[in-house]
């Protein structure tokens, strides 16, 4: 792909968005960078960056084909995805399939503990505030999306988790919960940000092992061999 990288837009804690000579493209850049807790606690991962960015593409592709729009638009190298770009709507959208982390503290039930309907969960995307929880009238009060748009985010999100349980099952992972982030472009919403081990729950089928972020934010050790492994998993076998 013949694309110029221009300034840079924006550094979070994982990527770094550059502008590029392509009016409404912009590349995510995939850093080793962790951060846990509203970066209270950071580290590096070394080769997440090219595990969460071969991921993501792997999954974008996939949930394309399912007929969800998102803004992956192609891979540029190894940490360098070319997305669409965004006006990134302020929720976090969590679906959750079994009980997990900060459910868990909430509810009192143990994890590990099946979900019967998916739970969708909405949080106000803001650093300052430590991303607080919101229901439908505090996104509708702060005017972050109006109904219409959060009824599709919803009903999108539980489509996704649709697409990617069963297609991360045959691979030998269960789907705990995932994060996502949507955008607007024009008149139309996109599936926006990454899929990745940082952003997904994700555990061994059959040992229950942990194989994602929570291996750094709780000090499990093997953080690196987890993410390989999910690498291997999802992106190994496809381009072998
Ligand atoms: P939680 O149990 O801590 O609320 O996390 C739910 C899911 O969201 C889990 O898969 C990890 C993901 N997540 C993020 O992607 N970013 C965050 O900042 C947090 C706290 C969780």
């Amino acid at each position: 792909m013949n694309v110029e990288t221009r300034e840079k837009l924006y550094e979070g804690k994982a990527k770094i968005v550059y502008a590029t000579d392509q009016p409404g493209v912009i590349i995510q850049y995939f850093k080793d960078d962790a951060t846990a807790f509203n970066a209270l606690k950071r580290g590096t991962i070394v080769g997440k960056g090219v595990v969460n960015n071969r991921m993501s593409a792997a999954l974008f592709e996939r949930l394309a084909r399912a007929g969800v729009p998102t803004h992956y638009l192609g891979t540029l190298s190894d940490r360098e995805m070319l997305c669409r770009r965004l006006q990134i709507i302020k929720i976090e959208a969590i679906v959750r399939n079994i009980v997990a982390g900060s459910l868990a503290k909430r509810t009192g039930l143990e994890e590990g503990t099946p979900i019967k309907a998916p739970v969708v969960e909405l949080y106000y995307k803001s650093d300052p505030l430590g991303d607080p929880m919101l229901n439908d009238d505090h996104v509708r009060m702060l005017k972050l999306a109006t109904p219409a748009e959060l009824a599709w985010i919803k009903r999108m999100a539980l489509k996704i988790n649709g697409v990617l349980r069963p297609h991360l099952k045959k691979r030998g992972l269960l789907l705990v919960d995932f994060k996502l982030e949507f955008g607007r472009s024009g008149k139309k919403l996109y599936l926006g940000d990454e899929i990745s081990p940082d952003t997904c729950r994700l555990w061994d089928v059959t040992t229950r092992e942990k194989l994602d972020k929570d291996r750094f934010r709780r000090d499990l050790g093997g953080i690196e061999e987890a993410y390989q492994e999910v690498y291997r998993r999802l992106v190994g076998e496809q381009r072998a």
